[in-house]
């Protein structure tokens, strides 16, 4: 394996026809075999999800960096805290040692694909709010709680501190096990699943006060409210599901009898209220996938995910929730010139965007993420 620095030069890549790179990378993966492992997430354009061996929503892409024994390679077709993450599961000291040593390279083909709503919550803010709420609460007694979609040092603060990771599929299931274990809960970094997700276990809005980075007192907080808190949401949000908007509902409500509403939980609470069905992507693929032909929905998640649901379900009647183009810019980075690029590179032995997680962050963000896959089993 040689460094990124002997890499094949990525700019002739853009020259290529979609076709000739579909040809290139089906023979880049058959002289692979199974040494390649690639993974795609849901939101992934379907020219590349094609190339995809295994999809899923992050929890399940999770568990399949984590139970990965044969490949020797993973190319991530999603965002960077997701590749991150397979780099601490797929490498983990069990892993090492079922393989003899061996380490698995994660790839992310374009370094560029991130994830705004992670942006918004650094380690050293976090530590700050931990500190100023410690001046006045008893954080003992409070469960910090990382959305995966968050940069591995949360993660690892999260393990350092007795908490715990969760994805948009087993959030209820991560909080019923933090309450069962202390009185209160800090979520990071998105307010909407953490908000959605505590409404419908009977916490009320003036129990989740909002922390706001940006404010240099108790995150724009009283004593009080802190004092009174069961859930400090973090101020943070998807920017593509921040889009949807409860008129979008009522619109769709009005114009077709019978139209049902299913939404990711990262939408605000106006809407994740009045729809009829809230749920991580694959929920909401399943759910589709198990409708009656004739079944109508207006969708409210990213773009790409559901156009695909629209091709393969021509039986059903299915509407973009919003009348805007909601696409997650970062995942759309991932692009057929770039997965040929880095599964090309790995037929010539060279690892080339590898994701590795520092080994003590590693290390804390693994205690974490076990806690989460013990508590979603
Ligand atoms: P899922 O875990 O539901 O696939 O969501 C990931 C994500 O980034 C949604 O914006
Ligand atoms: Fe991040 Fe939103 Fe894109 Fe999901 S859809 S990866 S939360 S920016």
């Amino acid at each position: 394996m040689s460094v990124a620095s002997q890499a094949i030069p990525f700019a002739p890549y853009r020259e290529f026809s979609n076709d000739a790179l579909c040809e290139r990378i089906t023979d880049a993966k058959r002289k692979l075999g199974s040494s390649l492992l690639i993974l795609g997430h849901h939101y992934q354009q379907d020219e590349v999800i094609e190339h995809a061996d295994l999809t899923g929503d992050s929890y399940q892409l999770s568990k399949m960096a984590a139970d990965s024994l044969d490949c020797r390679y993973i190319v991530f077709c999603g965002v960077h805290f997701m590749a991150e993450t397979a780099d601490i599961l797929a490498n983990r000291e069990e892993k090492l040692v079922a393989r003899d040593g061996i380490s698995i390279p994660v790839v992310l083909p374009d370094m560029a694909a991130g994830c705004s709503m992670a942006d918004m919550a650094a380690i050293r803010q976090v530590e700050s709010a931990w500190k100023q709420l410690s001046e006045v609460i008893d954080t003992e007694d409070m469960t910090p709680v990382t959305y995966i979609n968050s940069a591995a040092s949360l993660k690892a603060f999260c393990g350092r501190h007795n908490g715990i990771v969760c994805t948009s599929s087993n959030a209820k299931a991560v909080l019923d096990w933090a309450f069962a274990k202390r009185k209160r809960v800090f979520f990071f970094p998105d307010q909407h699943l953490g908000r959605n997700t505590s409404l419908k276990m009977g916490i009320t809005n003036d129990q989740m006060p909002i922390w706001n980075p940006h404010e240099e007192v108790l995150g724009g907080n009283t004593k009080e409210s802190i004092e009174q808190s069961r859930v400090v949401l973090w101020k943070g949000h998807c920017s593509v599901h921040q889009m949807f908007q409860a008129e979008h509902v009522h619109s769709f409500r009005k114009r077709i009898d019978g139209i049902k509403i299913l939404v990711h939980p990262e939408c605000p609470q106006e809407v994740n209220d009045i729809a009829d069905i809230s749920g991580s992507t694959s929920k909401i693929i399943e759910t589709v996938r198990a409708a009656p032909a004739g079944t109508k929905w207006a969708i409210g998640t990213e773009l790409h995910l559901v156009n695909r649901l629209k091709k393969e379900h021509p039986e059903q009647e299915i509407h973009f929730l919003s009348p805007l183009v909601c696409m997650c810019a970062t995942m759309y980075r991932i692009d057929l010139a770039h997965l040929c690029w880095s599964v090309e590179n790995l037929v010539n032995g060279t690892v080339v965007n590898q994701i590795k997680v520092k080994e003590d962050i590693a290390k804390w963000s693994l205690v974490a993420l076990e806690r989460m896959l013990t508590v979603s089993k």
